[in-house]
């Protein structure tokens, strides 16, 4: 029964204040597939705050694209359900079940301004449960993501061509990335996130096709990853392309992480298909990043892996307090450092592979 995945789901994205309307799904018919982009778009044209509101019900999960931007204020809220990612057999009983509706898996948030998206379960979804796309100044907070670590190509979050996000309070466990920030993401703060299982929280797809892009201004602070393949990654492709692309400005601080396999990662020869050419070498130039108070356990062999571009090797990354250790009693794990330059300083087990911090005599000024 569709009742087994009984939660509550409350959902608001806030733009701006103004006259209030609410849009109740149902009230568009909401039974089956579609609607819900004209309950949507009726919504984001109103000119004064508007909610869109789905009530408590039975719903059945698909794809929902809420495009923006809207001409004003606007809350969208789920005020309580069932919401089933579970695939066909669940929804041949929810197609049995009268009061049983679609709604959606992956919730697509394009081109909109100031959304706050909070208190919110989100169940197993099938292909990214949210998807931010030329937004600006998104928040999530108070989120729970869930979906079993088998379900692949499900991310958490994933950002794109999107400046300024803050996730805060959020709690992911997925099969792929619980956050994934690729091309043209810029100005992102995660704060006290959980993630695990999953991927880890990374910075991907740049170098596999051509174009001016960067990934710019990130913070990772107060984050705890449990069971994950990599902890804080930064990937990018080898690939040959006519134009450089940048990824600048990390600043990772106090995370711990639990039998990770790749806790601190920055790999430029990201193949996940094994369809690459190991003799290219990556076009992303990777600059400023600072790893800072960062243990745990490792379950793999390193703790910090620097494997960078041979012709835009990494530059300016700096390690500061790094204490990690195997999660295997006895076994002796290391670091790895190629092509990359920057500095170590604090305390650094297993021992960094950059040179120690030195600190530079600074000329005597008497006035
Ligand atoms: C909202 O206001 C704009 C102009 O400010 C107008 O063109 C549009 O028709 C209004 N939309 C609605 C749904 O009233
Ligand atoms: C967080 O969200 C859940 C629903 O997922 C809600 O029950 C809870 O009250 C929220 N917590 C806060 C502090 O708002
Ligand atoms: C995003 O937030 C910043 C700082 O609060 C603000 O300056 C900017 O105008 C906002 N952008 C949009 C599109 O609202
Ligand atoms: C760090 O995150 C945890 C939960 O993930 C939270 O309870 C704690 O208050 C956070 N600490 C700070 C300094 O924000
Ligand atoms: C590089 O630029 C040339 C000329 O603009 C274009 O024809 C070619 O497709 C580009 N190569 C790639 C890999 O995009
Ligand atoms: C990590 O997850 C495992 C398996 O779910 C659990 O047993 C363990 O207590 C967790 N450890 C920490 C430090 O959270
Ligand atoms: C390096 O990145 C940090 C944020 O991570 C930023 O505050 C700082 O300005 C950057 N330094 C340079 C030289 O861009
Ligand atoms: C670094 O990248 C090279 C080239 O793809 C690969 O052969 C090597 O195994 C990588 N090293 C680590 C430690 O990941
Ligand atoms: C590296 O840092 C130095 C000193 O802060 C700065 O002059 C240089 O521009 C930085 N290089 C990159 C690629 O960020
Ligand atoms: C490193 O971490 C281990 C295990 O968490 C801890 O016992 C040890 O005291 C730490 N070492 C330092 C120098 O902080």
């Amino acid at each position: 029964m569709c009742a087994k995945y009984l939660f509550t789901f409350f959902l608001l994205v806030w733009i701006t204040e103004a006259r209030d309307k609410i849009f109740k799904v149902t009230d568009y018919g909401a039974v089956g597939d579609g609607n819900k982009e004209n309950t949507w778009s009726d919504a984001c044209k109103w000119n004064g705050s508007a909610t869109v509101l789905i009530p408590k019900g039975t719903f059945m999960l698909k794809s929902v694209v809420f495009n923006g931007p809207c001409h004003s204020s606007m809350t969208f809220q789920i005020t309580g359900g069932t919401l089933d990612g579970q695939g066909t057999a669940t929804r041949q009983k929810c197609n049995n079940d009268p009061n049983c509706q679609i709604l959606f898996t992956t919730m697509d948030l394009d081109f909109i301004n100031n959304g706050v998206i909070q208190n919110l379960h989100s169940v197993d979804s099938k292909g990214g449960h949210f998807i931010v796309f030329g937004s600006n100044n998104m928040t999530f907070t108070n989120v729970t993501i869930s979906a079993p670590a088998d379900n692949r190509n499900t991310d958490g979050i994933k950002i794109s061509h999107t400046n300024g996000v803050t996730i805060t309070d959020v709690n992911i466990g997925t099969g792929d990335d619980c956050v994934a920030m690729i091309a043209g993401t810029k100005n992102v703060q995660i704060s006290n996130v959980f993630c695990g299982p999953g991927h880890g929280i990374s910075v991907g797809s740049l170098g596999k096709f051509d174009g001016a892009e960067v990934v710019e201004d990130i913070s990772v602070k107060n984050c705890t990853f449990n069971g994950t393949l990599a902890g804080v990654q930064i990937k990018t492709w080898a690939a040959p392309l006519n134009t450089t692309q940048y990824a600048s400005n990390f600043f990772y601080e106090d995370i711990v992480m639990t039998n990770v396999q790749r806790p601190i990662v920055i790999d430029q020869f990201y193949c996940p298909e094994r369809n690459c050419d190991p003799k290219e070498n990556s076009q992303v130039q990777i600059s400023n990043a600072t790893y800072k108070n960062i243990q745990g356990s490792s379950a793999g062999n390193f703790a910090v892996t620097f494997n960078c571009s041979r012709v835009n090797p990494c530059q300016n990354i700096s390690v500061e307090d790094i204490n990690f250790s195997s999660d295997e009693k006895g076994k002796q794990i290391t670091n790895f450092c190629s092509q990359v330059t920057g500095t170590s300083s604090g305390k650094q087990i297993p021992s960094s592979c950059l040179p120690q911090h030195k600190f530079v005599e600074t000329p005597f000024s008497s006035q």
